[in-house]
């Protein structure tokens, strides 16, 4: 039986990794950080009699070490971060330690007592950053523009470091991935949260106003389905080369389409007034729904990604399952659904 170590286990991607795994009848250990509020295994609830769950942390040697001594590994998933983008730029500091000098210990703990053991590291389009050419591909130059991906583009080579001298290491530059287990502060999952309370009549999270507070309307994303881009994960272990590969639907829509086919999902329709941070949004009976607030906005931000995964159709036979609008509707009932309740 395959042994997996899959750190960040409490997050998005490792509770649909953790299924997969599972499903493939791995036997599969989760790291989490000790968290200081309860609700924090809402995602793997379903998953906890099957796994094993190990309390660590990514900027305590002493705790991963104890974790890899337990495990010992085949496989290892690196998907633990501060993997908000926005925050970067409020604790860069902290995002260093975790997104880059977690997998540097990482690394230390495979080469001393797993050193067998595959490595996976979840790296992001955010390297692409301000971009230098569209789509994005394996080939195409890092430009990074916040904390969050100079942090993860050191992560980045030091798995590239790392395969050069003999470990099998990848890194999965997957662009962004959704789904009804995201957290509710990433855009998609604020907007279907946010729309779906609009739709219910109840006041918005963190605010308690009747309108949801938006930033930039204008950054444009690939977005895919989590789901499936955890098995893209997998597959890059199952190789006979390691290598990097781009994940990624090669669709783009700006952060204003995303709310709109969101809303008119639930007979909701925008009307626009104002632009730029003055802009707002209104409902057909006149009600403001939606509001730009400067908070929002990021120093840098990065303003478009579109992916180009050729590559994992190619080598991984890897592409995406669900459409755009089956992602959007799935989010949306899901919220519908536990608002209503
Ligand atoms: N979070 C957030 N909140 N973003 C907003 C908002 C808002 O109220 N309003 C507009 N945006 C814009 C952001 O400025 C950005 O351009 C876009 O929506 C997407 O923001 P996020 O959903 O926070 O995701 P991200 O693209 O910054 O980063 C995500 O994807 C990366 C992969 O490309 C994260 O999951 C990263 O961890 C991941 O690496």
């Amino acid at each position: 039986m395959k042994r997996a170590l899959v750190f960040g286990c409490t997050g998005q991607d490792a509770s649909y990794l953790m299924e997969l795994l599972l499903e493939k009848g791995y036997k599969v250990y989760g790291v989490h950080r000790r968290g200081s509020t309860d609700g924090h295994f809402e995602r793997i609830e379903h998953l906890a009699s099957k796994i094993h769950l190990i309390c660590a942390d990514l900027t305590d040697l002493g705790s991963l070490e104890k974790a890899f001594k337990e495990a010992k590994p085949d496989e290892v998933y690196n998907l633990a971060a501060q993997s908000q983008v926005g925050v970067s730029f409020l604790q860069p500091s902290f995002t260093q330690e975790v997104n880059w000098l977690g997998l540097e210990r990482i690394i230390y703990c495979i080469k001393t007592h797993s050193p067998k053991a595959k490595l996976y590291q979840a790296s992001t389009s955010e390297l692409f950053g301000e971009v230098v050419e569209t789509p994005q591909s394996e080939t195409t130059p890092f430009n990074p523009v916040s904390p969050y991906s100079v942090a993860k583009l050191n992560a980045h080579n030091a798995v590239a470091r790392e395969r050069v001298h003999g470990m099998y290491a990848c890194s999965g530059i997957l662009f962004n991935h959704e789904s009804p287990r995201r957290g509710l502060d990433f855009v998609t999952r604020k907007f279907t949260d946010g729309i779906a309370r609009i739709k219910l009549e109840l006041p918005q999270r963190g605010t308690g106003r009747d309108y949801l507070e938006i930033g930039n309307l204008e950054a444009k994303r690939d977005w895919g389905f989590a789901r499936d881009y955890v098995k893209a994960m997998w597959l890059m272990l199952q190789q006979d080369v390691p290598k990097d590969y781009v994940i990624s639907t090669g669709e783009t829509r700006t952060v204003r389409e995303f709310i709109e086919i969101a809303a008119a999902m639930v007979e909701l329709k925008i009307t626009w007034k104002g632009s730029g941070k003055e802009e707002e949004g209104y409902d057909e009976d006149g009600n403001l729904i939606i509001k730009v607030n400067p908070k929002y906005f990021r120093p840098n931000e990065v303003r478009l990604l579109l992916g180009d995964s050729s590559l994992a159709k190619k080598e991984l036979g890897w592409k995406p399952e669900t459409s755009f609008k089956e992602l959007v509707k799935s989010m949306l009932e899901a919220d519908m659904e536990r608002l209503s309740k």
